[in-house]
């Protein structure tokens, strides 16, 4: 009965705020009639969206479905499954009304309607939003990037913003590390078989050295030990529950703040100069989601044994934590780490999330649990 409403013809004008879902994706159907035909296969996803009350669903434009198979010609296929296609859909409705006029330089990070088993993040998996050279932008996985074209829809559970690229779906560390180019830190990992048990933890934040960071010590790797070289990874991973650390909240502690990682040694966040630094090594991609949680790209690798080292803000470069040693070519633990595909972090200063309007997300927890009771019914009915 909801796919008959979704294909109603449009009767009334379009901006009545009362307006179903349905009518008012008919009313767009020159720009989602893609998204229409592929919510007739998931019928109680259409049911909870027509229910659903102060959403946002972020809708992707034909274009953007087009862009997707050019992408990846499997795409089509995959939309054919239906619980993969209810994840994907469920990843781009916000638990929450957000207008544009609500995107601002300070990023938020708001909960989708995907939650786990599809993704271990407290409260459901997050989506970026933010103003970025005067647009209404929206980071999804691996920091790929979606633009508002068409915002501020209005229907009875909310607001539509249509997006011309469709969101992709956080990958695990692993992955999203190998797809990255950080490739040392993932064959580091599987060198001490860490990788699957950082892929299960729930609610992580990893400080990922770039593979310039691993070969600038790589005169140091050579002789390490698997278990100094566990306790090195295990420095740059912090996993407390309820408490993903995205940039917006790195950047609000108080100034400079211990936080203990799960090696058990503290690491010491830092900002300076509006640059964030994590002990002496400074954040240079921020905000890669993943799976259970988010990844933090940074120029050194840390050093449990060094835990007071300080960085110098002027400086472009930060010396290394080891003491004494010397950098190598190849990029140290890349062999057999093999990428399965290409993703390129977009780049978002760092400026942009200077501390100021931290979205009060905590106002909305009874409501995120009713929806994640309703979707957890969901997926248990699939
Ligand atoms: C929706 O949001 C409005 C204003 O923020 C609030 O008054 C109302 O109770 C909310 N409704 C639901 C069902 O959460
Ligand atoms: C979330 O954690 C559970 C339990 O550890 C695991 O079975 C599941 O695969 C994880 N989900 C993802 C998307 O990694
Ligand atoms: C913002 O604009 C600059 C300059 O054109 C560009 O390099 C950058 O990629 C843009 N940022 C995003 C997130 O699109
Ligand atoms: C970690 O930092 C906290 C807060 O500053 C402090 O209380 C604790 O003693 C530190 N732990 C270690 C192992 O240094
Ligand atoms: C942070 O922890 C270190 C030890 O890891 C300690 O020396 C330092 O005093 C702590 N700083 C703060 C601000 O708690
Ligand atoms: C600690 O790190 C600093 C750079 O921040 C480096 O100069 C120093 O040699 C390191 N010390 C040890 C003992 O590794």
């Amino acid at each position: 009965m909801y796919l008959s409403r979704l294909f109603l013809p449009l009767v009334f004008t379009v901006h009545v705020s009362s307006e179903a879902l349905g009518s008012v994706l008919t009313a767009s159907s020159a720009s989602l009639s893609t998204l229409s035909s592929l919510l007739a296969g998931v019928p109680d996803v259409v049911q909870l969206l027509s229910t659903a009350r102060n959403i946002t669903i972020l809708a992707p434009s034909n274009n953007a479905f087009t862009k997707l198979l050019a992408r990846n010609p499997r795409a089509a296929e995959l939309m054919q499954n239906p619980r993969l296609l209810t994840g994907v859909l469920q990843y781009h409705v916000l638990a929450g009304r957000v207008p544009a006029s609500e995107f601002s330089t300070t990023p938020k990070f708001m909960p989708t309607m995907l939650t786990a088993p599809f993704a271990n993040v407290t409260g459901g998996q997050r989506v970026e939003l933010a103003r970025v050279n005067e647009t209404s932008m929206i980071f999804s996985g691996y920091k790929q990037s979606a633009m508002v074209t068409t915002a501020d829809v209005e229907f009875d559970g909310g607001l539509i913003h249509i997006i011309d690229t469709v969101l992709t779906v956080p990958a695990t560390p692993g992955s999203t590390a190998v797809n990255t180019g950080l490739t040392s830190l993932a064959g580091a990992l599987q060198r001490v078989q860490l990788l699957d048990g950082l892929n299960l933890l729930t609610d992580a934040t990893i400080f990922a050295p770039s593979n310039d960071a691993f070969e600038a010590i790589g005169s140091a790797l050579n002789t390490l030990s698997l278990n100094d070289l566990s306790s090195i990874l295990g420095y740059h991973v912090l996993a407390t529950p309820g408490q993903v650390r995205f940039s917006t909240d790195l950047l609000v502690l108080d100034n400079p703040r211990n936080l203990t990682s799960i090696q058990g040694q503290n690491i010491t966040i830092r900002r300076e100069n509006g640059q964030l630094f994590v002990n002496s090594a400074r954040v240079l991609i921020a905000d890669i989601l993943t799976t259970n949680g988010v990844v933090h790209v940074i120029d050194n690798v840390l050093n449990p044994l060094n835990a007071s080292a300080t960085p110098i803000p002027s400086a472009t470069t930060q010396a290394p934590a080891f003491s004494g040693v010397s950098s190598v070519i190849d990029s140290p633990f890349t062999s057999g780490i093999v990428p399965t595909a290409t993703f390129i972090p977009a780049t978002v200063p760092l400026s942009n999330s200077a501390p100021g309007a931290g979205a009060p997300l905590a106002s909305k927890a009874p409501y995120m649990a009713i929806m994640v009771a309703a979707v957890m019914a969901l997926v248990a009915s699939l």
